[in-house]
């Protein structure tokens, strides 16, 4: 029995090409202060130099981050002072205030996972004290705070929207004071969008997700042994344009049942394996758009080598963070890098993929549980 593979990216049909164009436009894309860049990272930097921020300013970031962000405002000039998150995975306002400092110019938050932090109540705080706000919603795209789109409520929202659609890059800014437009071409996206209809088909053939699933590891570790640690931070030339085959699929995806879609996912696999995820991903609140599924597992690594083994490429949310952060100051941040586990949740995923993976994980904890009677 073969067996197919699910991974936590939006894969892309064949059919895309005979789909029609939608002339629906969510936020940011209806705005036209809009500018999009091959990569969320290319935009912060941009929108950081379009704001007049650098050299001598400081912002505030979490140290849960992706790294990739952190590098574009150090490449911007900014300096990173980070702030530890709460249990809501938000910043506590008495930390913050003991950071700040003339220099400090502005506060960086995360749409952790496309579930809403509470933006109009930061809006406001920086408001207060004369701050900027970014509102990183690279994993947040279509989702909603207070009925307003995420990305709405700072100076600057960012959105990566190659994760919520199979399309190959996509970097959506907007901002206040918006960049010029990016000059360089990406190129066509062909490769990219090849491996996104490879994925697709993965998901339904069993014998190609078998096949996938035994030569992807091979090229992950040749990777790993030729590109130096920090690539997955790199930026990169800024003014880089999406692709074409971004520029010309994205219209054909969007979809305004996209967010119901992700949410009904999340919905199923939390009534089987609610008990795994951690808080605050164990309700889904009104306007999140969930990018991936956390669970919470006690040795992410070798539990997701196990679910490899069933079919479900899940993603360690963030192991390694940027340089610059000094891990044993942030103990919070570096339990969830070493622990969650994100899960596939996209809208693609149909309900027989979705009990695949509820028995993947079922089986991978029984699995720990006798490890752990063996040894103890
Ligand atoms: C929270 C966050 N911000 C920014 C980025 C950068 O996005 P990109 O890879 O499109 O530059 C990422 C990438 O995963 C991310 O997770």
């Amino acid at each position: 029995m073969y067996t197919r593979r699910h991974s936590i990216w939006p894969t892309l049909p064949p059919n895309v090409y005979l789909k029609r164009s939608t002339n629906w436009r969510p936020f940011p894309l209806d705005q036209t202060r809009c500018r999009i860049f091959s990569l969320a990272r290319h935009a912060i930097l941009n929108a950081s130099k379009a704001l007049h921020l650098g050299k001598g300013d400081v912002i505030l970031v979490p140290a849960y981050h992706h790294g990739s962000e952190v590098e574009a405002l150090m490449q911007a000039g900014l300096q990173v002072i980070y702030y530890e998150v709460n249990d809501e995975l938000e910043p506590d306002s008495k930390e913050l205030q003991t950071l700040l400092s003339p220099n400090v110019k502005a506060l960086y938050i995360i749409h952790y996972l496309g579930f809403p932090q509470k933006a109009s109540f930061w809006r406001q705080w920086c408001d207060e004290r004369g701050l900027l706000l970014f509102e990183d919603a690279a994993q947040a795209f279509l989702a909603h705070h207070n009925g307003q789109p995420v990305g709405s409520f700072g100076h600057v929202g960012v959105f990566c929207l190659y994760k919520t659609y199979g399309i190959p890059d996509g970097g959506a800014l907007i901002s206040t004071i918006p960049p010029a437009a990016p000059q360089q071409n990406s190129g066509k996206g062909w490769w990219k969008v090849f491996k996104r209809h490879v994925n697709w088909i993965a998901a339904r053939r069993g014998e190609i997700g078998a096949i996938h699933l035994l030569v992807k590891p091979i090229v992950s570790s040749f990777k790993r042994m030729t590109e130096h640690t920090h690539k997955e931070f790199e930026v990169g030339n800024p003014s880089t344009s999406p692709s074409t085959m971004t520029i010309r699929l994205l219209p054909k995806l969007l979809n305004k049942s996209t967010a119901d879609r992700r949410r009904e996912n999340y919905e199923f696999l939390l009534s089987h394996l609610g008990d795994m995820v951690p808080y605050p991903f164990s309700t889904l609140p009104e306007g999140a758009c969930p990018f991936a599924f956390p669970v919470e597992v006690a040795d992410a690594k070798e539990f997701l080598n196990r679910l490899h083994s069933r079919g479900v490429v899940g993603l360690l949310f963030w192991l390694n963070p940027h340089p610059s952060l000094l891990v044993a100051d942030f103990p919070k941040s570096r339990d969830l890098r070493e622990k969650m586990l994100a899960l596939p949740v996209h809208q693609e995923l149909t309900k027989a993929d979705l009990k695949q993976i509820v028995k993947a994980v079922q089986e991978c904890r029984i699995d720990s549980t006798a490890r752990v009677a063996t040894f103890s």
